[in-house]
């Protein structure tokens, strides 16, 4: 599914107005908590959007011309400074880990990867300042090979990295299309500046039904 031999699917960029009604959100996370995705994510159904900003999305994907008619949509904001950095992570429905936080993930192999996956992930980079380093990192290694799939352990890093990645350096406006339900992904660290940025991803709308 990648174009050529880059794990970047596609590229865009988003229309100025857009940019400037995700850049008004006041909640953009310093420190998102990870065992606790349902803190810092917005969810809704797209025939239902609820505030401008949910709009906003949608105008966006209607004009990117990406079929989210039968999936719930998810987005979330991004705010980062010299220090940060983003793990190495697949992205997941996070109903999952709600579950059992302590799962290691073994059931996901079993998983219908429709149910945990999304078809892809949309990174809009909205504002950077000054950026040095903070670049997006992606990995050619898939969760799908992991043993412990929601574990990051030493041995899922050495494996992340032999695999092999692609660095993309963004620019403001840039809008990155990518698997990042399936490949791993990360943010490296920022050493100057700053950093805004947004994801989407797209999610079956009966989550709940996942049986693990
Ligand atoms: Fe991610």
């Amino acid at each position: 599914m990648s174009r050529g031999d880059s794990l970047i699917i596609s590229k865009s960029k988003i229309k100025p107005e857009y940019r400037e009604v995700f850049l008004t959100v006041n909640h953009f996370h310093e420190e998102p908590n990870y065992w606790d995705l349902s803190s810092l994510t917005n969810w809704f159904d797209p025939s239902n959007p609820t505030n401008q900003i949910d709009e906003t999305v949608l105008k966006f994907l209607d004009d990117e011309g990406y079929d989210y008619s039968k999936n719930q949509i998810e987005y979330w904001f991004q705010h980062m400074h010299p220090g940060r950095e983003l793990a190495p992570h697949c992205d997941y429905n996070h109903k999952i880990r709600e579950f059992n936080p302590d799962d290691g993930g073994e059931w996901i192999h079993q998983a219908n990867k429709d149910e945990v996956m999304s078809p892809i992930t949309i990174a809009i980079f909205l504002e950077l300042t000054d950026l040095e380093g903070g670049e997006f990192a992606i990995s050619r290694h898939t969760w799908f090979d992991e043993p412990r799939p929601l574990w990051l352990d030493d041995d899922t890093r050495a494996r992340i990295h032999d695999a092999g990645k692609e660095l993309y350096k963004p620019a403001d406006d840039d809008v990155i299309y990518f698997e990042g339900s399936k490949y791993y992904h990360w943010i490296e660290p920022l050493t100057k500046g700053e950093r805004k940025s947004m994801n989407v991803n797209f999610w079956p709308r009966d989550y709940f039904i996942i049986n693990t």
